[in-house]
């Protein structure tokens, strides 16, 4: 059973078309992306929160912390929630046809491609120039963290660091997000002057037939991957443990408890004030 569909070009040789939608290879790769995203989220996303004791104290000590945190900007959740409208409306447009529902999808999946990536760009200055830039990526510095997160997950009472901003399971994802999402968006673009649209003349010779292939195998791939890591995300933020950080991509805050069983003050600073 083949993984990738082939054809002749008019010089005789094999060369890539796209994947080969087949039910089985298919049902295996987005079971192995959702599980992989959804074990990094089960063991490294901060739901092993501080005992009672431990957050009373904390909380005694950082009296003049603001009753509510500010986790993401408003225009942040903008990004966020238009983002993930784009990625529904990609998955829902690319998949159902496959699975045998037959509308117009073309337009309608291009047209959200684009929001996508004109999102992904806005998303990239905003972060660089405006944000946390450094609290999103994962390096030497979380070792602590994460050995205290194994400990906590073979069911240790562990008091070493606790997260700073993300929790590192949020880090891996939005790595491979970032990876996945520009992908899916720079191969998604390229394939516009294959078709055509009302606004691009098409010009299938900008890439040889080969390298074509090569764009529509991926395209195909980092989408299938995109679904299961989307359902993975979308579990995450829907259990009831972690309902407070939905709230807060919602609203915009924690309060100072959340922060303080969640968190580590020293790792993700807040100035003292009133909000
Ligand atoms: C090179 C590319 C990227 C860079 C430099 C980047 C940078 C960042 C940074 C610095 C943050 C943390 C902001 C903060 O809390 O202060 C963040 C959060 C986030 N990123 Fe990215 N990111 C990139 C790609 C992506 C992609 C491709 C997606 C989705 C398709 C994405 C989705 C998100 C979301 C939803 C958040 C949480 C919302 C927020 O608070 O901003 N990122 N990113
Ligand atoms: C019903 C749908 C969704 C819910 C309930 C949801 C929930 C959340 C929450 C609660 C956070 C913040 C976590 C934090 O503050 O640490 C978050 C962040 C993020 N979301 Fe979503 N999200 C949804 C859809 C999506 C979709 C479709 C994508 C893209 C495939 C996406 C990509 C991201 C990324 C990259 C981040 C930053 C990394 C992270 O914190 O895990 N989200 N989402």
């Amino acid at each position: 059973m083949d993984f990738v569909e082939t054809a002749i070009d008019p010089w005789g040789r094999t060369v890539l078309t796209r994947v080969a939608w087949n039910i089985l290879w298919v049902s295996v790769f987005l079971s192995i992306t959702f599980l992989v995203a959804h074990a990094s989220y089960i063991i490294l996303s901060a739901h092993r929160v501080r005992g009672t004791d431990e957050t009373d104290a904390l909380e005694a000590k950082h009296a003049d912390l603001p009753s509510h945190i500010r986790r993401h900007s408003f225009m942040a959740r903008l990004f966020h929630w238009v983002m993930a409208g784009a990625v529904f409306t990609l998955l829902g447009t690319a998949f159902f046809p496959i699975m045998g529902w037959q509308f117009d999808w073309v337009e309608i999946h291009y047209t959200a491609g684009l929001v996508l990536a004109g999102s992904i760009v806005y998303h990239i200055i905003h972060a660089t120039f405006f944000l946390d830039f450094w609290s999103i990526w994962v390096g030497p510095k979380d070792i602590p963290e994460f050995k205290a997160e194994i400990r906590r997950e073979m069911g240790h009472t562990v008091p070493g660091p606790h997260s700073a901003k993300y929790p590192i399971g949020n880090r891996l994802y939005h790595l491979v997000l970032t990876f996945v999402g520009c992908t899916v968006s720079l191969t998604g673009l390229v394939m516009l002057w294959r078709m055509g649209t009302p606004f691009i003349t098409p010009n299938p010779y900008i890439l040889g037939e080969g390298t074509w292939g090569w764009v529509y195998v991926l395209h195909g791939l980092v989408g299938l991957s995109l679904a299961g890591l989307t359902l993975a995300h979308v579990i995450f933020g829907a259990r009831p443990k972690n309902w407070w950080l939905t709230k807060s991509m919602i609203v915009g805050w924690l309060t100072r408890r959340e922060y303080l069983e969640h968190h580590e003050p020293a790792r993700w600073p807040i100035k003292p004030g009133k909000s």
